[in-house]
């Protein structure tokens, strides 16, 4: 019971007594014109991914991709929990992604590039020259580069059509693509090409970011020096620019090192590159994500059933044509990009659309604009956006000519009223919508409606997508029935084609993180004993709708996306003055939570605005700006147990206004009044301690 959450973290007793208070929302039933057209009308898909089914169902997805030799085994459980799927079976994503559909849809775009700056026309990228550019850049990479199938690419790559066009290069080469959100700074992507020891890291010049051209290759030589200090030597850095010919970063390239991707690519014009056939159970890529310890996890994707899973949820859940157009906003540089900007809609052929910039620049009109424009039906964005959108441009929607049939949300529970907005305003009561519950470490969707099928409730993920079959769990591994009131650990029963391999270079860690608690005998090779704990609260209504209430471990989902505790805390004693760190989450209006942190100086140091503006800056410059605290804080004494523990519990109560509860037992039980009068008294101290708010500037998709 290695990674048991600790009692003092389990915030769902607290959310379960919210949720017991909220009320059920009215049922919506899907658009019937949408219904007419739906990929998966048929509620007997229900039956046919039952658990008795399993786990032949997922037979359906595999037929959905291309094999170069069919698989022989479905689910190979032999060295449970680490699952693997397709076993026999050779594939290629980038064969899936674009050759074959050169002959129906050669001259269809795959990729619309839409920049940042309004008066740049979007770029359209049809399958046939993406299929000459994915091919170019594959024989550069393999030819020049050296590199070859099992090797790994650290990319630090913003929302420009190179990231899509260098993964599904790799993918051909079987070469193991990792690619670090382009808004991390260039430490953490130093620690990820450490971690996965990658010698060759791609980046771009700059790009274009709520108005600014960001100097984003300065990051790279700061990523180099970080992995090089970690142990980790980078031969090559691949620069690709934003403007080809025109180099927009004050750093200079460095001899030897930093090479144009645009003058490599030069040598391999036309060049066509066999896409390697690939075992099924291959890593295509690794995904860093925020874990409960300081250092990031890499989890690792395999190729078959990775590919098999988003193509087939893509379908079924995103009910994505090959004539649609689709926008996710999201940022390739997060899960939801890889499966459903990347792999999901290209396998299927569908026209993907890339934007650079922030959603809200240069005002709340732009995806409006951006839809009507390009023809957008199918949208897909997280609760942060739409909240920030609805703030900004409350009425904008209705000023545009586009029409949605369908729009996901993910990344966040979606406040009831916030999805009404989404539903009238953003989709004109015209477009059904999922709400889409799942991890980076899932590979696709777990709970969604399925569209044509269920109803929709809003602030309800719903039930279980095809083949995946929940189930909440207390503490001592008994089921929490439906509509019980009661929230517990969501799991899952069974595994699925989507869900991670391992954690690259720690198994241990994969199996206590996600297996190990509810498992009773670690050697069992049944799937049965083997159920998987996401890391969520939830509540599950007698309806059989999921309702998920948030983390139950140190992690913070700021705006839709991970940030671990301890990485912030660590980022906050890298400055000197400071003693001790303690971070706890926010509710925010915008971004549901965002961190706020609490920092004791060491003795004799004076508190003063100075330290508070280290602090921010070492979480910026460690993290990213992702990191930015709502406030800090500086106080004289962590709230402690007897036992020395920092009671975070009570600072978090502080920080979302809530009673602090009995503190009579801690060792310091008079600091809490202190730290509260500080807090919510909004004193000297704590108005010192004020951040400004221009995060929001930044975008929603950090
Ligand atoms: O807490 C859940 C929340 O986001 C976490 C996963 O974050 P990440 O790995 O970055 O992946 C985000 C996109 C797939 C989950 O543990 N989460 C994700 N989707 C939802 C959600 N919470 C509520 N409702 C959702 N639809």
């Amino acid at each position: 019971m290695a990674n048991a959450p600790e009692k003092k973290e389990m915030t769902e007793v607290s959310e379960a007594q919210i949720a017991v208070h909220w009320r059920e929302e009215e049922y919506f039933n899907p658009p019937q014109k949408f219904i007419a057209q739906a990929n998966m009308p048929d509620s007997k898909i229900l039956e046919r991914f039952g658990l008795d089914k399993f786990p032949d169902c997922f037979k359906e997805y595999a037929d959905m991709v291309s094999w170069f030799e069919p698989y022989h085994t479905v689910l190979d459980t032999s060295n449970a929990p680490f699952w693997k799927w397709f076993t026999g079976g050779k594939i290629n994503a980038s064969y899936n992604c674009v050759d074959r559909h050169l002959a129906k849809y050669r001259n269809k775009a795959a990729i619309i590039f839409v920049g940042e700056p309004e008066n740049e026309d979007p770029v359209a990228i049809t399958y046939q020259e993406l299929y000459y550019r994915v091919n170019e850049v594959a024989a550069m990479l393999r030819d020049y580069v050296g590199l070859k199938a099992g090797d790994r690419v650290t990319f630090h790559l913003p929302m420009t059509p190179e990231l899509p066009i260098t993964m599904l290069a790799c993918a051909r080469l079987g070469v193991i693509h990792s690619e670090v959100f382009g808004g991390f700074s260039g430490q953490a992507c130093g620690t990820r090409i450490q971690d996965s020891g990658s010698h060759v890291l791609v980046t771009i010049d700059s790009y274009w970011r709520a108005g600014t051209l960001v100097d984003h290759k300065a990051n790279a030589d700061i990523a180099v020096q970080t992995a090089e200090e970690m142990g980790q030597h980078v031969d090559k850095v691949l620069v690709w620019q934003r403007y080809p010919g025109k180099y927009g970063s004050k750093t200079p390239m460095v001899e030897g090192r930093d090479f144009f991707m645009n003058d490599l690519l030069k040598k391999y014009q036309g060049k066509k590159v066999d896409p390697v056939p690939m075992d099924s159970t291959a890593p295509l890529f690794l995904m860093y994500t925020s874990g409960t310890t300081g250092k990031p996890k890499g989890i690792q994707h395999s190729t078959g059933g990775y590919l098999a899973y988003v193509t087939g949820t893509a379908k079924y859940i995103q009910d994505i044509h090959p004539e649609d157009t689709y926008w996710c906003m999201a940022d390739i540089g997060w899960i939801t990009g890889h499966s459903y900007i990347v792999y999901g809609p290209l396998s299927l052929a569908a026209t993907s659309v890339v934007y650079e910039g922030t959603p809200t620049y240069p005002d709340a009109g732009r995806p409006w604009r951006i839809a009507e424009r390009l023809g957008v039906n199918i949208l897909h964005t997280a609760p942060t956006s739409i909240r920030m959108l609805r703030k900004l441009g409350p009425d904008e929607p209705a000023k545009y000519n586009y029409h949605f049939k369908h729009m996901t949300t993910v990344g966040e529970p979606i406040e009831p009223d916030v999805w009404r907005w989404y539903y009238h305003t953003v989709g004109k009561d015209e477009a059904v919508i999922v709400d889409t519950w799942w991890q980076t470490e899932n590979g696709g969707f777990l709970c969604t409606t399925t569209p044509a099928v269920h109803q929709m409730k809003p602030g309800s993920a719903g039930p279980g997508a095809p083949g995946i079959h929940p189930v909440i769990l207390d503490e001592d591994g008994e089921e929490v029935p439906a509509g019980s009131g009661k929230a517990g650990n969501i799991c899952i029963r069974n595994p699925w084609p989507g869900i991670m391999q391992t954690i690259w270079g720690d198994p241990d860690r994969y199996v206590r993180t996600y297996y190990a608690r509810y498992n009773k005998n670690p050697k069992s090779t049944d799937w049965r004993d083997w159920p998987y704990m996401a890391g969520d609260g939830a509540v599950q209504a007698a309806d059989k709708y999921y309702r998920i209430l948030g983390r139950i471990d140190d992690v913070i989902n700021v705006a839709g996306h991970r940030l671990g505790t301890k990485e912030i805390e660590s980022a906050c004693l890298t400055v000197p003055e400071v003693a001790e760190a303690a971070v706890v989450p926010v509710a925010d209006e915008l971004r549901g939570r965002v961190p706020e942190i609490y920092i004791a100086l060491k003795p004799g140091i004076q508190a003063s605005p100075e330290i508070v503006a280290k602090v921010v800056k070492a979480n910026e410059d460690i993290i990213g700006k992702i990191a930015r605290p709502k406030h800090v804080y500086i106080v004289p004494d962590m709230p402690k147990t007897r036992s020395g523990k920092i009671m975070r519990r009570v600072l978090a109560s502080i920080s979302n206004q809530r009673d602090v509860g009995d503190v009579t037992t801690l060792a310091n039980p008079t600091v809490v009044e202190e730290i509260r009068v500080m807090v919510q008294g909004k004193d000297a101290v704590a108005q010192m301690g004020e951040v400004p708010e221009d995060i929001a500037k930044f975008g929603q998709n950090e």
